[in-house]
């Protein structure tokens, strides 16, 4: 189905959890997650019959988001679920990878075919820092634990922290030298109620400053401008919300953990599919679709996403 700027929207992200086993500062608010009642968020059965409505009205594509999706105990079964629904030829999933590395197979052997691991320093006490208490050693062994599944394709994110990270582009990047992955360095984008201490923003053209051996390659349809390392056995991204934005390619709708359809990321929450039949969250689809914006606002430090909420509530 087509919006009204004439955007094909194929791709769905379906955040199944609000709650990370860690607390990175510029996602999850300062005070932690406030853990809500069972009854507010969507079942297995709604997240499956989401998916389905979305397939419906063309969505091919579903990205299981969090919090943290590994944190849920019936993880295995959605993703499972998701990948058998009619119409939807992939199924990935984003995660920080400190709980995958005895999922990695499990989650392939579901039909997960691609998986994103945040990771945005290669330096244990920053890690811990960044993560507020997590250990890098536990989602460097997610990623080798995803490298061993078979998936299609394994990126790394990373954030773009000015005065925490800046230092490691480089041997973030070379990353792709040594494995065959992705590295994406991601703006910082101010959301309402995270911490405004997390970094200072940068902006992706930085990371070409520190990469002059990089050469522009193709785009493969995603939200990132692609470069490529000598040598490399994957792709450097730069994902530029901030300095420029994707907006006119944008081909997605969010459904958060608790059952708001999102048009845009910066979009405030609009329509509840929470508790509705089938038929009832078929016509909030389509009009997730036609309430789909030209573009978000710029986002800055003084006027932050018109979200309304914090990353982790979202799903990214
Ligand atoms: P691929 O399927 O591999 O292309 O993944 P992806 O980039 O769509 O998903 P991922 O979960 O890895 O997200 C990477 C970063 O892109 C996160 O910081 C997201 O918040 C950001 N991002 C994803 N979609 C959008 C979007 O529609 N708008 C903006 N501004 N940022 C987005
Ligand atoms: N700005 C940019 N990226 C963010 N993420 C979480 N919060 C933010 C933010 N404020 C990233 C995570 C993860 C992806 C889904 O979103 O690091 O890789
Ligand atoms: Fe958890 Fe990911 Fe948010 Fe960090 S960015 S707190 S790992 S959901």
């Amino acid at each position: 189905m087509k919006d009204l700027y004439g955007r094909e929207i194929t791709y769905l992200r379906l955040s199944v959890t609000e709650l990370c086993n860690l607390r990175c500062a510029y996602c999850m608010p300062s005070g932690g997650v406030c853990k809500r009642a069972h009854e507010e968020m969507l079942t297995e059965d709604e997240m499956i019959a989401a998916i389905e409505c979305a397939a419906e009205i063309g969505v091919r594509k579903v990205r299981i988001t969090g919090g943290e999706p590994l944190v849920k105990k019936n993880i295995l079964s959605i993703c499972e679920r998701a990948a058998k629904v009619s119409g939807i030829e992939e199924v990935c999933l984003t995660t920080n990878g400190t709980l995958l590395a005895p999922l990695a197979a499990p989650l392939r052997a579901a039909g997960v075919r691609r998986i994103n691991i945040s990771m945005d320093t290669l330096d244990a006490e920053k890690y811990a820092r960044i993560t507020r208490g997590g250990r890098l050693d536990d989602a460097l062994a997610g990623l080798d634990a995803a490298l061993s599944a078979g998936f299609d394709r394994v990126k790394v994110n990373a954030v773009l922290l000015g005065g925490v990270n800046d230092d490691e582009i480089a041997s973030l990047a070379a990353l792709t030298q040594k494995y065959p992955v992705d590295v994406r360095f991601i703006e910082l984008m101010p959301m309402s109620g995270t911490a405004k201490d997390a970094g200072s923003y940068l902006p992706c053209d930085t990371v070409l400053q520190k990469l002059p051996d990089a050469v522009e390659q193709e785009n493969d349809g995603g939200v990132a401008r692609l470069y490529r390392l000598p040598n490399a056995q994957g792709c450097v991204g730069l994902i530029s919300p901030r300095s420029a934005h994707f907006c006119a390619w944008c081909n997605r709708l969010r459904v958060t953990a608790d059952g708001h359809l999102k048009p845009c990321l910066h979009a405030p929450d609009l329509l509840c599919i929470k508790g509705c039949t089938k038929e009832e969250m078929r016509e909030r689809f389509e009009r997730a679709v036609f309430a789909k914006p030209r573009c978000h606002g710029e986002l800055t430090e003084e006027v932050p996403s018109e979200a309304g909420r914090s990353m982790n509530r979202i799903g990214g």
